[in-house]
């Protein structure tokens, strides 16, 4: 089975000394493509040098909501100016968190929405990171999100949600969470949405699936989520392994879009 891990951090320092270990184990798994998304403009610059060095490795560049104290509105042509890399395919990550902080609300979606616009006139993908910002997330999208195409990443949100992102055109991403005893309403998710708008990604080190929870997830993880996904939608794990890596070369690597 082939796979593509649409969001991952193995730029992280928890990966330090052992970087180009994960990437074998991840190429043993099956797993050809990483994309290591971004937090911020300092982020992006080492995310882009590990993608240089590592071919199986591309990167999104973007600022992530807990990342935009002292944000200037000129990093966008800096980000702009980052995609000329040949290895980047997403702007990412973006979006909303309102769970630490709430205090800068109107900050993070202007610049949330500065990011969108930057992502439809370089026709390239984004990733979207959404907590405890759910309803502010899709006023955006109905109003600013069109014409831009991407991943709701580690998909929290509620099947009637996820019904109305489906009949927009995004795609969802699911992560360890769907393994876990707890895991709610994403099952359901998962059980209602066709597989055509599914993906798989680890946002590793973080979130690892079961059995390995607890541990430090790396993208060699990634068959734990797909054989639930086969679980939950009573089909082969190879099935889920096929449609959604096609969907992720289409939604991050067709150059026709
Ligand atoms: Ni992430």
């Amino acid at each position: 089975m082939i796979f593509i891990d649409t969001h991952a951090h193995i730029d992280d320092e928890q990966f330090e000394g052992e970087r180009q270990a994960v990437i074998r184990r991840a190429e043993d798994a099956g797993v050809k493509k990483i994309i290591n998304m971004s937090v911020s403009l300092a982020n992006a610059q080492r995310v882009l040098q590990i993608a240089s060095a590592e071919e199986i490795v591309f990167a999104g560049v973007g600022v992530h909501p807990e990342e935009i104290d002292g944000f200037d509105f000129h990093h966008i042509d800096e980000l702009a100016h980052l995609t000329e890399n040949e290895k980047v395919v997403a702007i990412g990550e973006i979006g909303l968190d309102y769970h630490f902080r709430d205090d800068n609300k109107e900050e993070q979606r202007k610049i949330f929405i500065a990011q969108l616009d930057l992502a439809r006139q370089l026709h390239l993908p984004v990733s979207i990171h959404a907590r405890d910002a759910h309803g502010d997330l899709m006023a955006i999208l109905r109003r600013e999100g069109k014409g831009v195409q991407g991943s709701i990443h580690c998909y929290s949100g509620s099947v009637e949600m996820a019904k109305e992102l489906l009949h927009m055109g995004w795609f969802i991403g699911i992560d360890g969470p769907l393994t876990f005893k707890n895991a709610a309403k994403l099952p359901d998710v998962v059980k209602m949405l066709p597989l055509e708008r599914l993906l798989l990604e680890t946002d590793c080190p973080y979130l690892a699936p079961v059995p390995m929870r607890g541990k430090k997830n790396e993208p060699a993880f990634l068959p734990y989520i797909a054989a639930k996904i086969a679980e939950i939608k009573e089909i082969a794990p190879e099935e889920v392994a096929l449609k959604t890596t096609e969907n992720a070369e289409h939604l991050f690597f067709d150059k026709k879009l």
